[in-house]
């Protein structure tokens, strides 16, 4: 066995993800000690120790790093090393993750991908994945959490679930300065363009941003545009955030997957980010079609039979999108002939949905392959599409990455700024936080086609459905 090597030869690492804040004569750190726990806050005003946690480079040995305290402080080493000691022990304490050493200089990448999965971080950017074998009964009934329990709009969006909407509701580079309504809209109408009047339904409709900016630059006046949303809160954000549009917006509460349309009806149905709150059910491949328990049950089985959904690389238990083929179904009634949908949501063309936690609900991620086999069996066409390729998003664009967004915010609410969830490039965030933005140390950055603001954009699929036309 290798002896261990002498503390000034060891590295010295702090906590993984970690956002300094340097202010005249103190420093604030704002940390997550380990994957699973919450965030915290501690500010330091001794002298040696602020410029020892400035120093922390994770190439230096802490030989170097001593070296140039004791030049800066005019110290001696070995007073500067009991100095260090003591601080070791301190934060070993009463800071457990802020501070240690290490043998060996750490993997460049380990860090993040590791051991900091970016849906197991604590709080709003907690988004945990289950399969169906560990679905218990505990899931929040989705009605009443959309019904009741959303209180606030911007709160339930810049918190509990952001979206890409959300997060691009200003113009962005990503986006070479446009909006993400806005982009949706132009790809839309480059699907199938508008003629004549021309109604569009978006289904949940969440803050009410999207719609502003899908109707911003609309010079057309025969659009139409209906909200229909399960959360009245929802609703009536739509409706305030839209007051420019009054003449043209109306309003419908009720389920996506009932529509109170009349047949034939509508020119386009648009869901962003709305599907993987719709039912989903735990089917026993074994036991599929021996016994019938429910409505629920028999209507998940009728459809895999009658619209031929292929469940062969089923796991034995298994989750099935009944919401989605219910939505299906309304829009091949509710769509005029050529009449599209646009569906944008989170998942694959294999695997099967799995819940995912958020804060206060669980959602599901979407199995794109069922969608295409059940909306062609119902005679749409339909073509997918990755979200970056379809909104053709600049992918090598640069953001904050949200666990520095998330500390970072920490460490301003306690100075009275607000930094909404917004994916700021680092040109965004030195314009919002002017002088303030130099006293921040070791924000990360990080490309969009890897990571924004806690998504993994790439998993975002579209898909564009077109009901026949009668010949
Ligand atoms: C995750 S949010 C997405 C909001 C918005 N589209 C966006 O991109 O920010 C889901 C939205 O769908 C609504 N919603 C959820 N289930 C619904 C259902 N069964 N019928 C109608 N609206 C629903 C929610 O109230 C909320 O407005």
């Amino acid at each position: 066995m290798l002896a261990k090597s002498p503390l000034e030869d060891k590295f010295l690492i702090r906590a993984n993800r970690s956002v300094f804040y340097k202010n005249n004569n103190k420093l604030t750190i704002a940390y997550f000690p380990d994957a699973k726990s919450h965030y915290r806050l501690l500010t330091l005003k001794d002298s040696f120790e602020i410029k020892l946690f400035l120093s922390i480079n994770e190439k230096r040995k802490i030989k170097d790093i001593l070296k140039e305290l004791c030049s800066d402080f005019s110290d001696t080493p070995e007073h500067a090393l009991v100095q260090l000691k003591k601080i070791l022990k301190k934060h070993k304490h009463i800071h457990p993750g802020l501070l240690k050493t290490e043998e060996r200089q750490p993997a460049a990448d380990k860090i993040d991908r590791k051991n900091l999965h970016y849906f197991s971080i604590a709080n709003s950017i907690n988004r945990e994945y289950r399969s169906a074998k560990d679905i218990k009964k505990d899931h929040v009934d989705l009605l009443d959490y959309h019904l009741y329990r959303i209180k606030d709009a911007n709160k339930q969006f810049d918190r509990n679930e952001i979206t890409l909407s959300h997060i691009f509701r200003q113009p962005h580079p990503a986006l070479k300065g446009s909006t993400y309504g806005r982009r949706i809209r132009e790809e839309l109408f480059r699907c199938r363009s508008p003629k004549g009047k021309t109604k569009i339904l978006e289904i949940g409709g969440g803050t009410g941003w999207f719609a502003r900016r899908f109707l911003d630059r609309l010079k057309n006046r025969n659009t139409k545009y209906i909200f229909l949303d399960l959360s009245p809160v929802l609703l009536k954000s739509q409706k305030k955030i839209n007051f420019q549009h009054a003449k043209r917006i109306s309003f419908l509460q009720g389920d996506g997957q009932r529509l109170p349309f009349k047949n034939n009806s509508l020119d386009y149905v648009i869901l962003n980010e709305v599907i993987a709150d719709f039912d989903v059910v735990k089917l026993d491949k074994n036991n599929l079609f021996k016994s019938s328990n429910g409505p629920k049950l028999s209507k998940a089985k009728e459809a895999i039979l009658n619209y031929n959904v292929q469940i062969d690389d089923a796991p034995k238990k298994f989750l099935f999108g009944l919401g989605i083929v219910k939505l299906l179904e309304e829009l091949k009634r509710v769509l005029k002939p050529e009449g599209t949908a646009l569906i944008i949501e989170y998942g694959s063309m294999w695997s099967y949905p799995q819940a995912v936690k958020l804060k206060g609900h669980r959602e599901y991620s979407v199995h794109f392959g069922h969608l295409k086999q059940v909306a062609n069996a119902l005679g749409f066409s339909c073509e997918m599409a990755n979200l970056l390729d379809f909104l053709k998003f600049r992918k090598d664009v640069e953001t904050l990455d949200s666990i520095s967004f998330h500390l970072l915010e920490k460490i301003i609410r306690k100075r009275h700024l607000r930094v909404s969830s917004s994916a700021p490039t680092k040109e965004m965030l030195k314009n919002k936080l002017k002088t303030d933005y130099q006293k921040f140390k070791n924000l990360r950055f990080i490309k969009l086609k890897d990571n924004v603001a806690g998504f993994h954009i790439k998993e975002f699929k579209v898909a564009v459905l077109k009901k026949q036309k009668i010949s």
